[in-house]
Order: C-alpha cells, then sequence, then structure tokens
C-alpha cells in the first residue's frame, strides 16, 4: 500500500518554529516530491496542491462529518473521552460539523445575515470603529497592533452582528483563544481543561442571553435566528448556542491574523498600500492577495465518507485527510511567481475561505473588515514600518503573528 513508500511520508514537527515562522519553503518541497503525502506527525494524508485542494473541498465523498453516516463502533473509534466531552458537545451542533440537511438548513438561516448587501451596511460603522481605536495609539509613534487594532476591529464588529454587549469583547477573546487550542496538535491535558471551562463558560453566558432576548427581541442576529426558530421549529437550542460560539470564534480569529499577517506582508514588501487602497477595485484586489500570500488558516480536515482512490492513494472510509489551503495558495502551477505580493493579481482563485457547501459564510466581512481597517491605518500613518520582526504563534495550523510591533 501507498502508505509505506518513504517519499510519500512526512517527517515535520508543525511546532517546529523554523517552519511555521515560514511555511512556504516546506510547502514548495513537499510538493514538489509527491502530490499527496503521509504526513506522520497529523497520522493522515494530505494534499498541497491547488487543484487537488479546490477539487477535494468540493467532492461530495468527503465531509465534515462522518457520524451521520456511520456510528462509531462501525468507523472503530472509542468514545470521547469524558472530560472533553462538554467541548465537543457544543462543537457538533455547529454549522461546521454539519452536513446536508441539518447544514442546509442553519446555513440558509445564517446566510441572509452575511451576504454582501447586508454587509455592506456595516461600512461605516467599520470605518469608525477603525478610526477609534487609531485614535488611541496615534500620538504615541510606535504601537502593538494586534493587541490594539488588528483584535478589536473584528470582535467588535462579530459582537455588534451578532447583538451581544461588546464590552466582554476581551471576555469572547479568550474564550476564544482558549478553545481554539483544541485544535493544537499535541494539545495537553491543562489545554483541554481550559477549552472545557471556557466552552462552559461561554454555553451559560449564552442561555442567559439567549433567554434575555427571547423576552426582548431586537435588530440583530440572535433575535433572527430566536424567531427563525419558533417560526419553524428550525433551530433547537443546542444549534441556537453552538452556532452563536462559531460564529463569535470563527467571525474574528481568522480577521484578526489576515490582518496582522496582510500589515506584515505589506511593510515587508515595501508596496504602497496606500494608493492600492485608495479605490475600491484595487483595495479589493490588494485584500485577496493578501489573503492568498499569507492565509491565516493553512490546515483543514476531511472525512472520507467512501472509499475512494485520490491521486493515487486508497482512502478508506473514516479515514481524516488534511487540505492544506496555506500551500495551495501558493502553487506555481495555478499561481504565476506565488511567493512575490502581486496586488494587481487578477484572477486570484485563492483558497483561504475554503470551498464547497462549508466556504467561509463570513467571507464578505471578513474582505470588507480588512479593505477598510487597512485603508484607515495607511491613510493616517503612511510612514508605517516594524518596529522589530515579527514572529507567528505556535498554533499551526493557525497563521498569525504573536505580536506586530510599529513605529510611524
Ligand atoms: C479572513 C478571515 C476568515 C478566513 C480566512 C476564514 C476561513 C474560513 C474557512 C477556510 C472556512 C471553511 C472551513 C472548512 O471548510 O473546513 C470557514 C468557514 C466558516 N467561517 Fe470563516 N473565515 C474568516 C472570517 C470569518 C468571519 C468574519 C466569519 C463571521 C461570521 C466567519 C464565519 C465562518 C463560518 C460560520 C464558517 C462555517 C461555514 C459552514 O460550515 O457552512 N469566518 N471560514
Amino acid at each position: 500500500m501507498d502508505l509505506i513508500r518513504p517519499e510519500k511520508i512526512l517527517d515535520l514537527d508543525p511546532r517546529d518554529p523554523v517552519f511555521f515562522n515560514n511555511p512556504y519553503p516546506a510547502y514548495h518541497a513537499i510538493r514538489q516530491r509527491s502530490p499527496a503525502f503521509f504526513w506522520k506527525q497529523f497520522g493522515m494524508w494530505c494534499f498541497a496542491s491547488h487543484a487537488d485542494v479546490m477539487a477535494l473541498f468540493r467532492d461530495k465523498r468527503f465531509g465534515r462529518q462522518i457520524l451521520h453516516i456511520a456510528t462509531r463502533d462501525e468507523l472503530g473509534w472509542p468514545e470521547t473521552s469524558s472530560h472533553v466531552k462538554p467541548f465537543y458537545d457544543v462543537e457538533d451542533h455547529s454549522l461546521l460539523s454539519l452536513e446536508p440537511p441539518d447544514h442546509t438548513r442553519l446555513r440558509t438561516l445564517i446566510n441572509r445575515a452575511f451576504v454582501s448587501r447586508q454587509v455592506e451596511r456595516l461600512a461605516p460603522r467599520i470605518n469608525r470603529l477603525a478610526h477609534e481605536l487609531m485614535d488611541g495609539f496615534e500620538a504615541n509613534g510606535r504601537v502593538e497592533l494586534i493587541e490594539a487594532f488588528a483584535t478589536p476591529v473584528p470582535v467588535i464588529v462579530i459582537a455588534e452582528l451578532l447583538g451581544v454587549p461588546t464590552d466582554i469583547a476581551p471576555q469572547l477573546r479568550d474564550w476564544s483563544h482558549k478553545m481554539v487550542a483544541m485544535y493544537q496538535f499535541g494539545r495537553s491535558r491543562d489545554a483541554e481543561d481550559l477549552a472545557v471551562k471556557a466552552t462552559q463558560e461561554f454555553v451559560a453566558y449564552l442561555k442567559v442571553y439567549i433567554a434575555e432576548r427571547r423576552k426582548k427581541p431586537a435588530d440583530d442576529l440572535i433575535s433572527h435566528l430566536i424567531s427563525a426558530e419558533t417560526e419553524g421549529t428550525q433551530l433547537t437550542e443546542d444549534e441556537l448556542v453552538s452556532t452563536c460560539i462559531l460564529v463569535l470564534n470563527a467571525g474574528h480569529e481568522a480577521t484578526v491574523h489576515s490582518l496582522g499577517n496582510g500589515v506584515k506582508a505589506i511593510l515587508e514588501t515595501g508596496i504602497d498600500a496606500r494608493a492600492f487602497l485608495s479605490d475600491v477595485a484595487s483595495g479589493e484586489r490588494l485584500v485577496e492577495e493578501l489573503l492568498r500570500f499569507d492565509a491565516p488558516l493553512h490546515l483543514f480536515t476531511r472525512y472520507v465518507l467512501e472509499d475512494v482512490e485520490w491521486n493515487g492513494v486508497a482512502l478508506k472510509k473514516g479515514d481524516e485527510i488534511g487540505l492544506m489551503l496555506g500551500a495551495a495558495n501558493r502553487d506555481p502551477a495555478r499561481f504565476i511567481d506565488p511567493d512575490r505580493l502581486d496586488p494587481t493579481r487578477d484572477p486570484n482563485p485563492q483558497q483561504s475561505f475554503g470551498g464547497g457547501i462549508h466556504f467561509c459564510v463570513g467571507a464578505p466581512l471578513a474582505r470588507l473588515e480588512m479593505r477598510i481597517a487597512l485603508k484607515v491605518l495607511f491613510e493616517r500613518l503612511p510612514r508605517l514600518r516594524l518596529a522589530q520582526r515579527p514572529v507567528y504563534r505556535d498554533v499551526y495550523h493557525f497563521h498569525g503573528l504573536e505580536r506586530l510591533d510599529v513605529e510611524f
């Protein structure tokens, strides 16, 4: 079987700082060696070419979930350990863990809030927020941008959209960070316990909040999801809570890092961001290129729903496979000069938002936040420069900066 062919086995520690600070040379080497490789540390087959990642996202023989068509027994899976069960109970009800028909039902409800024409209405608010945040540090001459700018923009926007008070933004970030740690390779028992505690606190908070909104609806996403539930028995309480958590977490984690990685890329390459952001069309192209050049999420998984042969690999029902978004975005077979940041690149079929039925529902919002926040930042600080070499966080498959110290 393919699995044992040594040239197809990748032995690479995702927590090696050389790798997670700049994974692109490794991606090129891997892609050149084999279109599919068995990543020893993750124990799964992974795919790094643009063509494979795109096709796998869209192929119905692969899914985010498999327990809708097979039992744990049939798959030979052990029961979930009781100490992490509260985390997975919440995750299992979220949009991202569902497959049709449940996924379709939930996604239709949520889509309405995130289609471009709804999201466009947030532009003035995002602009004002970016200015307010900059008022807080512009006079200082230097700042750590992740904390002062890249984080609060998306956290406050998503909290307002959902309808939770923005003064809990720091708490939201803390819960989200602890929950996201569950996806870290080689996570510790401590991290698991913290994630479970954060999940339980988050659920308790939302339950109280949802109960209030049931009594006193407002013009926000939570109220809309509640009324959709009562009108047609559509959303269960569990689905409602899980969806709010997913939207709050997914709604900011990746955007924070797209902003951070984007600013870093602009400053390191020295492109004139201000000029590109001065009009909407060229600003949109720049944002797309930043998302391609240094994506904030590098690896997503799928279950194999039926036995299938893919690119010479015999995949069995129940196997997990890895789709390498960050690698696909630098595939020379799809992008001319992939390691060059080219703000005029068009078309730009970057894969940072995934594809197929789970394609990022927040993509229009993330794109808008990035374009407006970057425009405000570079317009007000034309002399922005790095004060220190930025370092990435040790949480592969997330790819975002620990800090981004800048001067101006
Ligand atoms: C630049 C920022 C963002 C990036 C790179 C990103 C990336 C992604 C990716 C790759 C997926 C698909 C995962 C998969 O198929 O396995 C996804 C799904 C999702 N994203 Fe985003 N995201 C971003 C911002 C947002 C925002 C602002 C929201 C706000 C609502 C959001 C909400 C979601 C949700 C709810 C899903 C699940 C969709 C489904 O399962 O149907 N994301 N995102």
